[in-house]
């Protein structure tokens, strides 16, 4: 039994296998449309979500499993105290699976070590998030056809946004990828990210205030919120939250084949102008959210072409 609590749980290999795995389901969609029939899915939402747990039970919906779950701690017994441990020891006798999200960083962890079901990360605090991982990766896979001599843009609050987090650790395994972190000195990439994957994996990176200075390098550029939901003060939010707006006039600045990720949702960091663009694949990426956890769900049930499940 396999958990996935950070992107790199995975290695290169399994990682190709699992988007690879992707890349057939959206080739052919009906061929796994009943590979999880009787298995049910639980989605554990401790924190709000859109795109992740939706498209999670997009998934399994559409592999013929079923699901269950709660999308707040307020609907569940968390709001009488129960432990994350209690409750994923109880959730293990109702479901094969099971995702979690949770403000807490490291709460998946935890929920892991209690459970005897697949557990999968669905966001833990500021700290990882896998999943989003396997989507952005598909999606410049797809798209890009290689991870190799990229030179990668993550630009606005790098410091709580754990998609930045995840998605650095992942992409640092890849020959010849450069990151540029645009950010203002607040929201930086934290130091441990720095010392424990950049430094340590000599992968070059530079640190720069100024998006327009940046963007006619890059070959990606992933924007993101600023998540005021983890700053400790409204003032700071206020003042931080316009830092970068991507419009059309910085969109003329880029490489013709630049592509734009955000992990979504998106609130003033991108102009809606941008979104005609051909370039601005987010949307693009929030669908392949669906076939990147399909691709994750058979795998940790013990999908293997032509076999049933086990
Ligand atoms: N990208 C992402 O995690 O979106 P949600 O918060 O809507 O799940």
């Amino acid at each position: 039994m396999r958990h996935i609590i950070s992107p790199t749980d995975l290695t290169i290999s399994e990682l190709d296998e699992l988007l690879n795995l992707a890349e057939d389901i959206i080739k052919d969609p009906k061929k796994y449309s009943k590979v999880c029939q009787g298995k049910k899915l639980a989605t554990l939402f401790y924190e709000p979500s859109t795109r992740t747990r939706l498209s999670f039970e997009a998934a399994m919906l559409n592999l013929g499993g079923s699901i269950l779950g709660f999308s707040s701690a307020d609907s569940s017994s968390v709001a009488k105290g129960e432990s994350v441990a209690d409750t994923i020891r109880v959730i293990s006798s109702y479901a094969d699976i099971c995702a979690i999200r949770h403000p807490k960083e490291g709460a998946p962890l935890v929920a892991a070590l209690h459970s005897s079901i697949p557990v999968i990360n669905a966001g833990d605090g500021g700290h990882n998030h896998p999943t989003q991982t396997f989507t952005d990766l598909l999606t410049i896979k797809n798209l890009k056809g290689r991870f190799e001599n990229l030179t990668v843009g993550f630009c606005g609050d790098l410091k709580f946004g754990r998609t930045v987090h995840s998605l650095i650790g992942a992409l640092s395994r890849y020959k010849n990828v450069k990151f540029i972190l645009i950010s203002p000195e607040e929201l930086k990439v934290p130091t441990y990210i720095k010392e424990e994957i950049l430094d340590v994996n000599n992968i070059p990176y530079e640190e720069v205030r100024s998006l327009e200075k940046a963007i006619p390098n890059l070959d990606i550029l992933y924007m993101t919120r600023v998540q005021k939901e983890r700053f400790f003060n409204e003032e700071d939010y206020i003042r931080l939250k316009d830092t970068y707006i991507l419009n059309t006039r910085k969109m003329s600045l880029a490489k013709k084949d630049m592509l734009v990720l955000h992990p979504l949702p998106r609130v003033n960091e991108i102009a809606v102008e941008v979104d005609d663009d051909p370039r601005a694949v987010y949307f693009k990426q929030a669908e392949f959210g669906v076939y990147a956890r399909m691709a994750l769900i058979i795998t940790l049930l013990g999908y293997k072409e032509g076999r049933p499940l086990c």
